[in-house]
């Protein structure tokens, strides 16, 4: 699989989306990755719908939305509509995982499951034939900026031998939270393929660089 840098906009200023946008696209990532926060699920509260109807606008690469809210199922039909291709719940807020999972992808989009530090990827084992894309937490969520949790790493290396066991080598590995050209190097070791970062990239001064040094990185 090819490497998939997705920039969290968290990061991003919230006052000039537009060129925030226009400047990681230009400097070459892949995706997009949206943050929702709801004040419940996680401490913090960040950009819901309407931020999300507009991104769709302006992004032309795909928007990779995180869910870090609580039932998340009430709203998979609004996010849908508002234009996110990839809707990623938590596993922790999600009382019927596959249902949930079966629901994003009814919707003609990709479903994600994300996976809080202390959460064993045995959670997805029974939910791999409705899941295009793994979300590994490697901070606890709910900030940018925070420091990168190494214990999280045995976990990419379970999930990848579990899905290629399981002949699922397509499911997306993408991990989020203190990815820069350190840790990116230990995570895509590890078998991950796409990499979120907020700070790394929204924090340069050269967003270029800081993309492409994340993608030299991974590739030793
Ligand atoms: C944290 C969010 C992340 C956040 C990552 O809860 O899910 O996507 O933006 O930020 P950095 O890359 O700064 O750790
Ligand atoms: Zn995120």
């Amino acid at each position: 699989m090819s490497l998939i840098i997705a920039p969290s906009i968290l990061s991003a200023d919230f006052a000039n989306l537009t060129q925030e946008i226009e400047k990681v696209e230009k400097a070459g990532c892949d995706w997009i990755h949206v943050d929702v926060m709801d004040g419940h699920f996680v401490p913090n509260i960040s950009i819901g719908l309407p931020v999300i109807r507009c991104l769709n606008k302006i992004a032309t690469v795909p928007l990779d939305v995180h869910l870090m809210i609580t039932n998340p199922d009430r709203y998979l039909e609004d996010f849908a509509e508002a234009g996110a291709s990839y809707i990623t719940v938590h596993t922790e807020a999600c009382v019927h995982l596959q249902r949930t999972l079966a629901h994003i992808r009814k919707l003609g989009k990709k479903a994600g499951v994300s996976l809080n530090p202390a959460t064993p990827p045995e959670a997805l084992q029974y939910v791999l034939d409705d899941l295009d894309l793994v979300l590994i937490m490697s901070v606890n969520p709910g900030f940018g900026g925070q420091k990168f949790i190494p214990a999280i790493l045995p976990k990419i290396s379970k999930l990848r031998q579990m899905f290629e066991k399981a002949g699922k080598k397509d499911i997306h590995i993408s991990v989020d939270g203190g990815i820069n050209s350190e840790t990116a190097k230990l995570v895509t070791a590890a078998g991950a393929d796409v990499l979120v970062a907020g700070s790394s990239i929204y924090g340069s001064a050269n967003v270029k660089e800081a993309i492409s040094n994340l993608r030299k990185a991974a590739q030793q």
